[in-house]
């Protein structure tokens, strides 16, 4: 997914996801800080697969830019607190599709459509917005699923309480084979069995002050 026209463009890449995430964190401080942890998440979960440094780069990327179409929702449904109406849940699942075809209009980006229009999507068809299953679903959209998840879980939100790591683990493992990929649950819960988790996202907080200098050590590392 990633371009192979050398680290020029593997820079040019990391500067339109710079500009595209700031755009959002700048319309909406509800998500700061959440596409930061789900791409690191995806990062070490990609790794936990055994996938290779590009693969594993392209998660995090792809994890960087999955709820970019809420650029697209207004900041008043996206802040909402309780529970949705059906027509208001209708227009906030719309930001699979407005993420993906503005990933699609960024040449360096377009590589990324799928993982970010898939990322709602559900291991038993049940997902949006297009209802895939198993592994028609892009992998990257099943890692993405689960490290949205936990960080929504595992993050103070004014509808619901926050979860421990552990009561996250074991939500993400009941719904294993229905809304996640069994195979990655396993892997994820290895991860966290590891102690990796929760010492992953203490990370990304020391480095979250300058997020351009953390994501050009990860290219350089890469
Ligand atoms: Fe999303």
């Amino acid at each position: 997914m990633q371009s192979d026209n050398g680290l020029s463009d593997a820079w040019g890449v990391i500067d339109l996801v710079q500009a595209l995430t700031a755009a959002l964190d700048a319309k909406s401080s509800y998500t700061r800080g959440h596409s930061d942890r789900v791409a690191e998440l995806s990062w070490a979960l990609a790794r936990e697969l055994g996938q290779g440094d590009r693969e594993a780069e392209s998660a995090r990327i792809a994890g960087h830019l999955h709820d970019i179409g809420k650029i697209g929702i207004s900041d008043s449904l996206i802040s909402k607190a309780g529970a949705l109406t059906p027509e208001e849940l209708e227009t906030m699942r719309r930001h699979t599709r407005i993420g993906a075809s503005l990933v699609e209009q960024v040449a360096h980006l377009r590589g990324y459509a799928p993982a970010v229009r898939g990322h709602h999507e559900r291991w038993d068809g049940r997902g949006y917005p297009d209802g895939l299953s198993g592994d028609s679903i892009p992998i990257e959209a099943r890692i993405i699923c689960i490290a949205d998840s936990y960080d929504a879980m595992t993050s103070v939100r004014s509808y619901r309480a926050q979860l421990s790591a552990t009561a996250a683990v074991e939500e993400i493992r009941r719904c294993s084979g229905t809304q996640f990929d069994p195979e990655l649950v396993e892997a994820f819960a290895r991860l966290f069995a590891a102690g990796e988790l929760p010492l992953l996202l203490r990370i990304e907080e020391l480095v979250n002050a300058d997020p351009v200098i953390h994501f050009r050590a990860a290219i350089e590392n890469a």
